[in-house]
């Protein structure tokens, strides 16, 4: 009798929410494919040659066709565009390129109204030198501002290092004469990092959420959110103590302040847990070992993480954004999403991406985009997304096969990255020609260039002259073509969501990589016992057998195949090139 209390004990413990959150727990952002659009470059309504909030209202029934059920907008808020968007002069405001506050309640009715979610871009660390706030901070040491920013007095010397991206001399300190004394800030001097450690910066920040979380909308992506916490007395970091420490990456030292995830508890219980909303950080400088800090759902932090191991793989180390030329080694890939898989196994849920606004084109970068393989590579990259144990945030565009414009000279480029380290390069004698060459694969322009609808002028994206020039491709690759071609990349990309969003198996089932050593294939399972998809990658452009060892897969249901057919013998299974499968074992 008491063993039976005492079970009943437990029992309503659990019942009554004491029981710890499981990865394997059910939840709409869990199931949710996410399609992230750069609305700068979507459509463009009013022929100023820049997409807009209408030109994405327009459309909404194309992004409903295609089976998605989030949509993630880079910033859409007033902004004087020093980095597009990425520095917001008014958090509260529609940028004017884009279009009202009308504009805005009509594009979240229209994405309700169609079952589509929005998820908004937070941008935290950072405002605008244009905003308000900064503007006040500025004007006097005693200006009630003056704490929402980093100051450092210039009679105290030189404050110590810190990185400024999107800085010709690579300085995250401005020196601003009006009141002698520095500001800070991790990117361009257009962008101060606010001061999070003070309570009234956090509160308005909390504020400005429930704004937009009170008009509906149903999340945020959070920008650099890792960045938020500062140690104030701005200590020396030696070489050494970032190579030793922070494995000679500064993003893992400003990654990791003192007060991080008090803060984003803090946004939890006055935020984030008062709606039924996702919330997703940008993972910079997070490592597999800080990254269920984060989104252990124990913790009452964030939901989601996208970490930076994946998109910086293949690089050259001490370059900036160099590929390699002998190309990436498929083993090592295989390694890191296996290991970010692991991280979740239990707890807390990741997330899966090729490609978004900081990216190159994922099939330039991680396929092939000559003729002959952009089609078929896109679609077996596409495959990998949707077949992970983690939400996919799916680029606007690769359901397309849109590759990189690849622009030979730096006039072309308009990102502030580009071109802040084209002249950091020509400042230090370094080789031009081997950056523009570099650039060609990963500069983030590549993949801002606009959507690509029809064969007409401008890719049917703008009547005026785009912001950005158009990739000579829209002729062949756009949505006109392709939705009329059954066997299209974005006939493909629909089917592959349709067959994630049917099988439950692909989103919580456990994912194990086999065949490890293979530097071909990548080739791993979903789902256990009964209940198990086989997945095969090849990411070569040559056939490959793979060993489908004692049972074979012969006579198994094949769920889908980005080739009209597919070579099984008994124990092997010949995979074309680029050619991926899912097979239900
Ligand atoms: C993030 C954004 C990037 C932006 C930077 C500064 O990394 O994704 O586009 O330039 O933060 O806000
Ligand atoms: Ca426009």
């Amino acid at each position: 009798m008491k063993k039976l209390v005492a079970i009943l004990f437990i029992c309503s413990l659990a019942f009554h929410g004491y029981s710890k959150e499981n990865s394997s727990d059910k939840k709409w952002w869990k199931e949710a494919v996410v399609y992230q659009i750069y609305p700068m470059s979507f459509k463009d309504s009013n022929g100023d040659g820049i997409g807009d909030l209408k030109g994405i209202l327009s459309e909404l029934d194309y992004i409903k066709s295609l089976g998605v059920d989030v949509i993630w907008l880079n910033p859409i808020f007033e902004s004087p565009n020093a980095d597009n968007g990425y520095d917001i002069s008014n958090y509260r405001a529609i940028m004017k390129e884009f279009g009202t506050m009308d504009d805005f309640d009509a594009l979240l009715k229209g994405m309700h109204d169609r079952g589509l979610k929005l998820l908004l871009d937070l941008v935290a660390n950072h405002s605008s030198d244009q905003h308000e706030w900064f503007q006040e901070s500025r004007k006097s040491r005693t200006n009630p501002y003056r704490d929402y920013y980093h100051w450092w007095p210039a009679e105290k010397g030189k404050p110590a290092f810190r990185p400024g991206n999107f800085e010709v001399d690579g300085s995250g300190w401005r020196f601003d004469s009006l009141t002698n004394a520095y500001y800070l800030h991790y990117f361009n001097f257009r962008q101060p990092d606010l001061n999070w450690e003070n309570p009234k910066v956090r509160a308005e920040v909390y504020d400005m959420m429930k704004f937009w979380l009170d008009k509906g909308i149903d999340g945020f992506r959070m920008d650099v959110i890792p960045f938020i916490s500062k140690d104030v007395n701005f200590p020396i970091i030696t070489d050494k103590d970032l190579k030793e420490k922070y494995n000679g990456d500064w993003s893992q030292y400003i990654g990791n302040g003192p007060f991080l995830h008090q803060y984003l508890r803090e946004m939890n219980e006055q935020v984030l847990s008062k709606y039924d909303c996702m919330s997703v950080a940008e993972g910079t400088g997070t490592t597999v070992q800080q990254a269920l800090d984060f989104v252990d759902a124990d913790r009452k932090e964030l939901n989601m993480l996208y970490h930076y191991d994946g998109v910086n793989y293949g690089y050259l180390p001490g370059k900036f954004k160099t590929p390699d030329p002998k190309g990436y080694d498929l083993v090592g890939f295989k390694t890191i999403y296996s290991k970010w898989d692991s991280v979740f196994a239990n707890k807390g849920w990741g997330t899966i991406y090729l490609g978004n606004h900081d990216q190159p084109r994922m099939v330039t970068r991680w396929g092939n985009d000559s003729p002959q393989f952009r089609e078929v590579s896109s679609k077996m990259l596409t495959t990998f997304l949707m077949t992970m144990r983690a939400t996919p945030y799916y680029y606007f565009g690769d359901e397309l096969g849109m590759s990189n414009i690849k622009f030979s000279s730096i006039d072309e480029y308009k990102d502030i990255e580009s071109i802040a380290m084209y002249e950091m390069t020509k400042n230090k004698g370094g080789d031009l020609n081997e950056f523009i060459e570099a650039q060609k694969i990963t500069a983030r322009d590549n993949s801002r260039t606009p959507f690509q609808w029809n064969a007409k002028t401008n890719a049917g994206f703008t009547v005026g002259t785009p912001w950005i020039k158009i990739n000579e491709n829209s002729k062949t690759v756009n949505v006109a073509i392709e939705n009329k071609d059954p066997n299209s990349v974005l006939n493909y990309f629909r089917k592959m969501v349709q067959l994630r969003n049917t099988n439950k198996t692909l989103i919580y089932g456990k994912y194990e990589l086999i065949d490890k050593a293979n530097p071909n294939i990548y080739a791993y399972t979903r789902g256990e016992g009964k209940d198990k998809i086989l997945v095969l990658l090849n990411f070569t452009k040559e056939n490959v057998n793979w060993n489908a060892g004692g049972k074979g897969v012969l006579g198994k249901k094949i769920l889908i195949n980005n080739y009209t057919d597919l070579n099984l013998k008994k124990h092997t299974v010949e995979l074309r090139p680029y050619q991926a499968v899912c097979i239900q074992l």
